[in-house]
């Protein structure tokens, strides 16, 4: 099939290397001139692990090419994909102006001569599929007001719940395909589009071996509303799950118990599952926080106030400050102190600085008279270039960060940061305290490191055994 994908950021560019890889000729639209020039290029203008590598595959199947001009693409398609990018408003409210740019363009740009489906990708309030068919219409009518009977298009709402960092895994062995529509020539249009990741009958490329548990991907078919729904409900539900692993842990520093051992010992449960259960300094990036801000301005609309999900976010919100409170506990006085932070980006394998707790983490201790020093494996750069005003110092490595730091935070959770000789880092250090924000290390090696070691959820005591920590996920 031909297909335009609209946005080449995290969802846009996984999406399209992803469906040229099944065979499908796709174009990557984007308004960023800068972006499309480097993707033309083969630079990638995000970091995401074997993205570089499946769009060199994708061109020599299907097809793939980045452009910023919609018109002739979208004329050509069968399907289009919306995959802007919809931010919070300071309401909460999801702003829709590039979700609306976007729909119109596609109205412009269409034509009688065949049936198109207009996807949307994009995470949208409860709705909004209404909204793109009546903005397409709104684009045809003000192009080409003559055609607007005869030109023919369905909308469906296809949710995206890749994972920045494991994106393209997530893309080729889905758990599940959210399919919302509502007449059955779209739906039927999107199954034939995704019948070779639904069967699983492309080549698994050689850098991404099929997980041998995926045979077929369960496809759930709904209504608009519902499949724009399942995207809210899904990441809320994963927020909370990880806002609640972080309440448990704060009682358990108070009454003595280890909250990994706890967690453990629910995670095994299969009504709740392993995962999403660690522990840490609250989770960031570009989804969570204001999926959830606009689930709430829904509800809210709707003149229901839902506490729990309230309650998400403020119980996050304090897990951050916890990095600045246990330096207190430690160090007393904070003003004139140097901090060492391990890792920017909201989570590992990823250079997106959206709502990473690192950056208010580091405002704060800015604020409060501390010179803070930051080492990231992939994020400096996006830092530098998003944050060009956040004081603090880039350094080369961990150890030239921890150099005669007053005290080491460790904020994201990168693997290389595991193997870090914490010895050598100790003796390097002012003061060698180490604050755990993901409870990657074990604190007993921490302590014997040297470091005066303090984690999340485990109480400062002596540790009886080694707790095999449970894999970390914050977003
Ligand atoms: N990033 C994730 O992990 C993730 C996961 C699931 C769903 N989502 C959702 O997917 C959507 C996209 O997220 P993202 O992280 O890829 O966003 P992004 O900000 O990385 O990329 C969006 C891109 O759209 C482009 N754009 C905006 N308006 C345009 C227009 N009118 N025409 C052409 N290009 C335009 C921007 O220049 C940008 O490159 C959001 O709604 C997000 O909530 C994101």
């Amino acid at each position: 099939m031909r297909v335009t994908v609209i946005g080449t950021g995290y969802v846009g560019t996984v999406t399209g290397a992803c469906l040229s890889y099944f065979g499908h000729r796709v174009t990557c639209v984007d308004n960023n001139a800068g972006k499309i020039e480097q993707l033309r290029r083969g630079e990638m203008p995000i970091y995401e692990p074997c993205l570089e590598e499946l769009l060199r595959l994708a061109a020599a199947r299907g097809g793939i090419d980045f452009t910023t001009e919609l018109a002739g693409a979208a004329a050509e398609s069968d399907v289009i994909f919306i995959a802007v990018g919809t931010p919070s408003l300071d309401t909460g409210e999801a702003n829709l102006c590039y979700l609306e740019a976007a729909a119109r363009s596609i109205g412009a740009a269409m034509d009688d001569a065949k049936f198109r489906v207009v996807v949307n990708k994009s995470t949208v309030p409860v709705g909004s599929g209404n909204l793109v068919e009546t903005l397409v219409r709104e684009g045809i009518r003000e192009a080409h007001p003559a055609d607007l009977k005869l030109i023919r298009f369905g909308v469906a709402s296809n949710p995206e719940f890749l994972r920045e960092g494991s994106a393209i895994a997530d893309s080729l062995y889905p758990d599940r395909l959210v399919l919302g529509a509502e007449e059955g020539r779209t739906l039927q249009i999107l199954r034939e589009l995704y019948q070779p990741l639904v069967d699983q009958t492309f080549d698994a490329p050689a850098f991404l071996a099929r997980p041998a548990a995926v045979t077929q991907v369960p496809v759930v078919t709904t209504t608009l509303t519902s499949a724009e729904m399942i995207k809210y409900a899904a990441n809320a539900f994963l927020a909370v799950k990880i806002g609640f692993a972080n309440e448990v842990a704060n009682i358990c520093e108070r009454v003595g118990a280890e909250a990994p051992e706890v967690m453990a010992g629910i995670g095994l449960d299969s009504r709740i599952g392993a995962r999403f259960l660690n522990p840490g300094l609250g989770w960031g990036g570009s989804c969570f926080g204001k999926d959830i801000q606009s689930l709430l301005h829904t509800a809210r609309e709707y003149g229901y106030q839902s506490r729990l999900l309230e309650a998400a976010l403020e119980v996050n919100q304090a897990q951050r400050q916890l990095a600045i409170q246990r330096l207190q506990e430690k160090l007393f006085i904070l003003k004139g102190r140097t901090i060492a932070l391990l890792g920017l980006a909201f989570k590992p394998e990823t250079d997106d600085l959206r709502d990473a707790p690192s950056l208010q983490i580091a405002e704060r201790l800015v604020q409060m008279g501390a010179r803070v020093k930051v080492y990231d494996p992939v994020a400096m750069p996006a830092c530098r270039e998003h944050h060009p005003g956040l004081r603090i110092q880039y350094c080369d490595s961990a150890e030239d960060a921890a150099q005669d730091a007053d005290a080491l935070v460790l904020v994201t959770e990168w693997r290389q940061f595991a193997a870090l000789d914490l010895g050598g880092l100790a003796k390097r250090m002012a003061r060698a305290i180490l604050v755990d924000g993901r409870n990657l290390f074990d604190p007993e090696t921490a302590r014997k490191a040297g470091f005066d070691y303090c984690g999340i959820g485990r109480p400062q005591r002596a540790a009886r055994h080694n707790v095999a920590t449970m894999p970390t996920h914050t977003s």
